[in-house]
Parts: structure tokens; C-alpha cells; sequence
């Protein structure tokens, strides 16, 4: 069933983030230390194997999550639903995924 299945996607993805939010922010406040510069940034991240797929799985969930969220809200409040509703959470899905890897692409890409 549809349903049951968003609604695993959507908590997985959610439990995927949980300890990825805390890398991000533990990685923040080390990485502030002593000033903030993109070339630090870039010699950290850069042809990184394990920056990529921390911050690629990053963008992975969110585009799950978020897509599949923002559905059931739209569907809830709009009552849409059918093709519209696919097109909707697939544009929505693939938008963020695109934007996101292309972002992880240029900090890990050399
Ligand atoms: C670390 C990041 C995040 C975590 C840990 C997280 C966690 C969760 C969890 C556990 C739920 C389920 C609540 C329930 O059982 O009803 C939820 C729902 C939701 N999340 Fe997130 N979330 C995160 C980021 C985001 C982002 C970036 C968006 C962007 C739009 C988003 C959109 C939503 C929406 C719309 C719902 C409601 C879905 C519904 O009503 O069924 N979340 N989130």
C-alpha cells in the first residue's frame, strides 16, 4: 500500500537525519574555531569520499522526507490528490535532490 509505504519512507528518512544534524552541528562548532574561511571549508571537503556521502545521504533524506511531508500537508489542506499530487511530490523530490547535489557536487567535486 501507498500509504504505509510514504509513511515508512518519511520516519526512516527522519531517523537518517536525526544523527546527521548533530555531525552538522558538532562539525559547525569545530569549524568556527579560529575563523570561518571557505578555503578551510574546501581543504576539508574537497575529493572527500566520506564528506560526500555524509552530506549526499544528507540531501538524500531531506528530498524523501520533505517531499512526502509537504504531500500530506498539501493533501490535507487542499484536499488535491491523484496525478496532481504525484507530479507535485516528484517535482518537489527531484527539485530538492537536484539543487541539493549540485551543492554537494561543488564543495566535493574537485
Ligand atoms: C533533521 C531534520 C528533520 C527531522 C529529524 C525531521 C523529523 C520529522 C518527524 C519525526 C516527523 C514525523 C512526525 C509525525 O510522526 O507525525 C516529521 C514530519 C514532517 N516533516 Fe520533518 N524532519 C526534519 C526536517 C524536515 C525538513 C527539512 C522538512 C522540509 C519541508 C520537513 C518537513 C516535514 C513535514 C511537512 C512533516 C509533516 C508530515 C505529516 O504531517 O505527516 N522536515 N519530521
Amino acid at each position: 500500500m501507498l500509504g504505509l509505504r510514504l509513511y515508512m519512507a518519511q520516519r526512516l528518512s527522519a531517523m537518517v537525519m536525526g544523527p546527521l544534524v548533530l555531525g552538522h552541528l558538532a562539525v559547525m562548532v569545530y569549524a568556527i574555531q579560529g575563523g570561518l574561511s571557505s578555503a578551510e571549508i574546501l581543504a576539508r571537503t574537497q575529493g572527500s569520499v566520506a564528506w560526500f556521502l555524509f552530506y549526499g545521504g544528507f540531501v538524500l533524506a531531506v528530498s524523501i522526507h520533505a517531499a512526502i511531508g509537504l504531500r500530506v500537508i498539501l493533501h490535507e489542506t487542499t484536499g488535491l490528490r491523484g496525478l496532481a499530487l504525484e507530479l507535485f511530490t516528484w517535482v518537489m523530490g527531484l527539485g530538492l535532490l537536484i539543487m541539493g547535489a549540485r551543492a554537494v557536487a561543488a564543495v566535493t567535486v574537485l
